[in-house]
């Protein structure tokens, strides 16, 4: 289908807060520089119906903050009850999910496997890789994206850390709970 077609890109110097440890990001941003691309989103839009469908490409690179790795910065859709499939294309990372109410998830993507992230859920691409980590999405087009809510969290529930030559999750320290419809 033909329609208008967005990039967007994400740096380094974009991220200041995403990560906790605030030194470690002040040194990655003094060695690598703010300019540093850290994910690129190529999306293709034909409409913006509640029935359309966003299609596209997301690519976040390897890295690391002190033992946090490389990640996105989230988000709970607009209008919350919108669901969107993500499919690994390549590399190897982890789409985290937190339910403002209490439940979480991290699901392990490799080439081939997919997530169906339901509608409620905020979401995080991350990648524990040391390649690009390639997803191909899907969801509505009237879905908008929230990213204030993780922000006035203290973060996501859970953090994506460097575990030897892999990675596990750990709880945030800092998160103090989502803010939900009712406060
Ligand atoms: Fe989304």
């Amino acid at each position: 289908m033909s329609g208008a077609s967005r990039i967007y890109e994400k740096r380094l110097g974009d991220l200041d807060g995403l990560y906790r440890d605030s030194e470690a990001f002040a040194a990655e941003v003094s060695q690598r520089g703010a300019d540093e691309l850290v994910y690129v989103v190529h999306e293709q839009k034909y409409d913006s119906s509640p029935g359309a469908l966003i299609i596209g490409t997301s690519t976040l690179l390897p890295g690391a903050v002190s033992t946090e790795f490389a990640m996105t910065r989230g988000h709970l859709h607009a209008v919350a009850d919108r669901a969107e499939l993500y499919h690994c294309l390549s590399g190897h990372g982890v789409m985290l999910l937190d339910t403002v109410d209490g439940d979480s998830l991290a699901v392990e993507l490799t080439p081939g496997k997919a997530v169906n992230v339901p509608g409620h859920w905020v979401h995080r691409s991350v990648n524990v890789g040391e390649e690009p980590f390639v997803t191909l999405f899907c969801y509505s087009a009237d879905a908008g994206q929230d990213y204030s809510l993780i922000e006035r969290a203290g973060g996501m529930r859970t953090l994506i850390v460097k575990d030897g030559e892999g990675w596990s999750q750990i709880p945030n320290p800092d998160h103090r709970g989502y803010e939900t419809a009712a406060n």
